[in-house]
């Protein structure tokens, strides 16, 4: 973390964002059905918060109970010891047991088109013959299985298939490249790859076999591949090594029986980014995990199992799609959507034509989507019938209150509740977030810790703050959490134990108003200090996205010989808005009129994009170079290296100085 960083403090700024607030509490209609309409929850894990967390884990099926619920050695946690238990068989086996094997798992779309329909008895088939088909492939327990496949049902067959047998997956995001792929791999030493032909993204066929196979050309630990044949393209078998999935299924016997696991046996590695180039491989074990994902996804999205068509937009390659695609959904047998493609193929109003035809009644997706929907306009999802929504999740990074109203408006039809979730890869599950039948809400706070997390703000110093802005820290450990970076301990406690004395530093920035709750500002190296005083750029973002002819904007701090940083905005306007030095200038008074002089933008560069991770986060490193006026780095991950170029360009030829 940068030294030059620090959390905003400026109270009357604060205080007059919190003025203008509204508050909007739980509905009598949306209470009536709900889980959970009071403090009952949090007042039962205020009393006893491992308790709490046994009884939550009890509504899994375990072989042998816990002897000790947790070992807490700062910062080694044990969850649940002694503990056995199979994943896949809380997924699968036992709804089937209870009755439901006809259940539907996914209602899964293919970006052509193309539909399956997979019940949680076929979805126990598919995983026991895929299970012996990683066996036949000489994997057994322990042994590490990666996977780079597309959003296909497959995926998920092959991840509850690794847990079944007791071999931790690495699922690779299918946008990464072949050398990212790589690099994974190695740093696993995974035996097996799984993968496909291609797969499908805004009507072109994204060619993962031959990413596959330049990874694996230069990761020699790989000793065989298995090709999932989705788009048909002609790939290269290589004999002896290559094999495709439906071959291998057809001779596959189906009965696999699960393995017997330790609650703190590691179920995956997720690999994530820090702030070195080397990315991070998360470890998640087995039953905390399970424990906190099957909670949260009930809870926080008010589940109910029997009635509920549920979507997480998401894509089953970060974390989000792990936990709330498929552990924390399966765990609870819930019916999900999932979806391949892109939201604009074949048109605009694509995720609104699934909500229609499935009847999704709760969506869960991420507020870079909700800004481009904004974007687009509302024509789209008004083509729509969406009156089975109850509930909206967003996820991912701070939502500003104007998209947080146009979701809860123009999506919600003003009557679901919109659920702020916070949390990160390194947390495994939610941390803090409404539940929606008991939380009054406010839009861009992500509200309070959920029950039987403990969250605290604190300054620099590691003193807790009451209100007002400072470090977001998780002051005990919770069941999901990360329980190192593969292969490297010493990180780990440095990365997210050193920051501040016997507390996990979670990287963002969040202040607390007169009422506690928790709104989050965003990464702290992304809060920038102009003349000594400390602007979040998550702030000035959504007072540039407030005004009428913004769509999106991304904020960052360069050096200034006078104020130390300087505020520079890349602003990209709605349909129909023309960029111009008169634009430019009304977009900085704005600014100052919603937060102060001192928040206002010293330049606005207008772009028809901004450069985003394949996951839709901004890339504010990017732009800091460009504002800067360095050499680009790496762009690998971005979504359209061609929108850097562009920015770059404009940002040489018509910045708005003053
Ligand atoms: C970072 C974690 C959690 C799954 C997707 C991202 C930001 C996440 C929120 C939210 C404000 C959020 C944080 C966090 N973030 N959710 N509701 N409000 N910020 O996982 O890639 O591990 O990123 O995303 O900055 O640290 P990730």
């Amino acid at each position: 973390m940068p030294s030059d960083t620090e959390p905003p403090e400026d109270r009357a700024a604060i205080e007059a964002l919190f003025d203008e607030v509204r508050t909007i509490p739980p509905s009598d209609e949306f209470k009536k059905r709900a889980l959970i309409t009071d403090t009952s929850l949090y007042d039962e894990a205020n009393q006893d918060w491992q308790g709490f967390w046994a009884r939550q884990a009890l509504a899994l099926d375990w072989y042998d109970e816990w002897d000790t619920i947790l070992e807490w050695k700062l910062p080694f946690a044990q969850w649940f010891v002694g503990g056995t238990l199979n994943v896949s068989h809380n997924c699968l086996d036992r709804h089937v047991a209870n009755g439901l094997a006809d259940r539907v798992a996914y209602h899964w779309e293919g970006e052509p088109g193309d539909t399956r329909t997979i019940t949680y008895g076929e979805l126990l088939n598919e995983v026991q013959k895929f299970a012996n088909v990683l066996k036949g492939l000489g994997v057994e327990r322990g042994d590490r299985v990666n996977i780079y496949l597309p959003m296909i049902p497959e995926l998920p067959v092959a991840m509850l298939a690794c847990a079944r047998i007791g071999a931790p997956h690495s699922v690779v995001f299918g946008g990464f490249s072949a050398e990212a792929l790589r690099d994974r791999i190695l740093d696993a030493q995974a035996k097996v790859l799984i993968t496909a032909d291609g797969g499908w993204r805004r009507g072109s066929a994204v060619p993962l076999k031959v990413n596959a196979d330049n990874a694996v050309a230069e990761a020699p630990t790989i000793e065989h591949v298995v090709v999932v044949r989705r788009t048909e393209a002609d790939v290269p078998m290589q004999d002896g090594r290559d094999q495709w999935w439906h071959d291998l299924m057809a001779d596959a016997f189906p009965r696999c029986e699960p393995e017997r696991m330790d609650a703190e046996d590691l179920l995956y590695l997720l690999y994530t980014s820090g702030t070195t180039a080397k990315p991070k491989g998360i470890m998640h074990t087995t039953g905390g995990y399970l424990t906190q994902v099957a909670f949260t996804h009930k809870y926080v999205f008010d589940l109910h199992a029997d009635t509920d068509v549920y979507w997480c937009a998401a894509d089953i390659g970060w974390v989000t799609g792990h936990s709330y695609i498929v552990y924390g959904p399966l765990a609870n047998g819930a019916t999900s959507v999932m979806y391949e493609g892109t939201p604009d193929f074949p048109d605009k109003d694509r995720w609104w034509s699934i909500i229609e035809r499935y009847g999704v009644t709760i969506l869960y997706c991420a507020p870079t989507g909700i800004r481009t929907f904004m974007k687009w306009g509302t024509q789209y999802p008004e083509a729509h019938d969406m009156s089975s929504l109850r509930v909206l999740g967003s996820v991912g990074e701070p939502i500003n209150p104007e998209a947080w109203m146009w979701y809860w408006e123009h999506i919600g039809g003003g009557r679901c509740p919109v659920v702020d979730t916070w949390w990160q890869t390194e947390t495994g599950a939610i941390m803090i977030s409404p539940l929606p039948g008991a939380t009054t809400l406010k839009p861009g706070s992500a509200t309070f810790p959920l029950p039987g997390i403990a969250a605290e703000v604190v300054d620099e110093k590691g003193n807790k703050v009451e209100l007002g802005g400072g470090y977001l820290t998780l002051t005990r450990p919770w069941p999901s959490m990360l329980r190192g970076i593969y292969g490297d301990p010493e990180r780990y406690r440095e990365t997210y134990w050193s920051r501040f004395e016997d507390r996990y530093f979670a990287g963002d920035g969040a202040k607390l108003d007169d009422g506690g709750y928790f709104w989050l500002l965003g990464r702290v190296d992304d809060v920038m200090n102009i003349s000594g005083h400390r602007v979040s750029t998550t702030e000035v973002e959504s007072a540039l996205v407030d005004h009428p002819s913004v769509a999106e904007a991304a904020v960052v701090g360069t050096k200034d010989e006078t104020t130390g940083q300087a505020i520079i905005a890349f602003v990209t306007l709605k349909g129909g808005q023309e960029p111009s030095d008169e634009r430019g200038e009304e977009l900085r008074k704005h600014v100052t009129a919603k937060i102060g002089a001192i928040a206002r933008p010293k330049t606005v560069i207008f772009t028809d994009d901004l450069p985003k991770t394949r996951s839709g986060k901004i890339m504010r490193r990017l732009l800091r170079d460009v504002a800067d006026g360095r050499d680009l780095g790496d762009t690998t991950t971005l979504a359209d290296p061609a929108v850097v170029e562009e920015i770059k360009r404009r940002a040489t030829v018509s910045p708005t100085e003053e």
